[in-house]
């Protein structure tokens, strides 16, 4: 492929082989060099229209890893201020002959559309609702690790899945591998087509988290909720949020997963969070860095692939 625009697209197979490449990435990671040659040569920019912490940082230590030039547009201070268009300003940069463009913006397909009109390969890095395949990915990466297989497992997807484009990427790489996916929240937050994702839907924690391998929890997405209904954080808290007592109904070894950004007390108690017998989600960081190195890597050897 040329772009990673989303997790719908992809083979098992691909995932399987982003997945292994991104071991090696792990490992590499650890050592005391980090470094390899893999994008030597190449210029990465990163525009992010909306704002991020793990997933432009780990972007731009991939592409520095890996040998790339790096770039990050600073989108608040760029003349998209001045009223520019996002196609203008992406054929603007795309005339500095870059070679990998990663980017996120608040509307759903505006990643896809942009990449109809540049040279480069372009990957998501978070397109409103729609999609965020390497958060799917590392979020893969991680459970592999922990769960030592990515198939027939049970996993809560839990809070609000109508705004999440991590639900929607998860729900989708996760199928692919022919794992159980759950999705737990109130009807207010859950999407519209929900028959459409071949998923099992609860309201209620207490029954949905029962069994589980894998809870995975999500921000409200208020910025997202365009006036809409905003529940109580409190309220939400008693009923959604992932407490010890919600928790001892998942498997006794289940992982407890978030993407961040987390707000403690609102979908998770902080000490769950930081437990490091059940969170994994300072791995999901971790292993964020190696998932992007690996994409990037096995775009760019595309990008220099002869034409069969
Ligand atoms: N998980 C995630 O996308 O985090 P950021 O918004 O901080 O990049």
């Amino acid at each position: 492929a040329k772009h990673l625009l989303g997790i719908e697209p992809l083979r098992p197979e691909a995932i399987t082989t982003i997945l292994d490449l991104a071991e090696t990435y792990v490992d590499l990671n650890r050592s005391d060099t980090k470094r390899s040659n893999a994008l030597s040569g190449l210029t990465q920019i990163n525009m992010f229209f909306e704002n991020s912490t793990r997933t432009q940082a780990s972007f731009e230590l991939a592409g520095k890893r890996l040998g790339a030039v790096v770039m990050n547009m600073s989108m608040a201070t760029s003349s998209v201020k001045k009223g520019e268009t996002l196609i203008d300003t992406a054929l603007t940069l795309n005339a500095m002959h870059p070679d990998l463009l990663v980017v996120r913006h608040p509307q759903s397909g505006a990643v896809d559309l942009l990449s109809q009109k540049v040279n480069c390969a372009v990957l998501n890095a978070g397109d409103g609702r729609h999609e965020h395949p390497t958060q799917a990915l590392l979020d893969a990466l991680t459970i592999r690790r922990a769960k030592g297989r990515l198939h027939r497992l049970n996993v809560a997807i839990c809070g609000d899945i109508a705004h999440s484009r991590v639900a929607r990427s998860n729900i989708l790489l996760l199928g692919k591998m022919e794992n159980r996916v759950r999705l737990i929240g109130p009807p207010t937050l859950m999407p519209e087509a929900i028959g459409e994702f071949g998923v099992e839907v609860y309201q209620d924690m207490e029954e949905g988290l029962r069994d589980v391998d894998v809870v995975m929890m999500l921000r409200l997405q208020k910025e997202r909720m365009d006036g809409g209904f905003i529940p109580s954080e409190r309220e939400y808290y008693h009923r959604y949020g992932l407490d010890a007592a919600k928790l001892a109904l998942a498997k006794d070894d289940a992982i407890v997963m978030h993407p961040g950004p987390m707000n403690r007390g609102v979908e998770i108690d902080g000490e769950i969070a930081d437990d490091i017998n059940r969170s994994v989600i300072q791995d999901q960081v971790e292993m964020g860095v190696a998932v992007r190195m690996a994409a990037m890597e096995l775009l760019a050897r595309n990008l220099h692939a002869e034409p069969a």
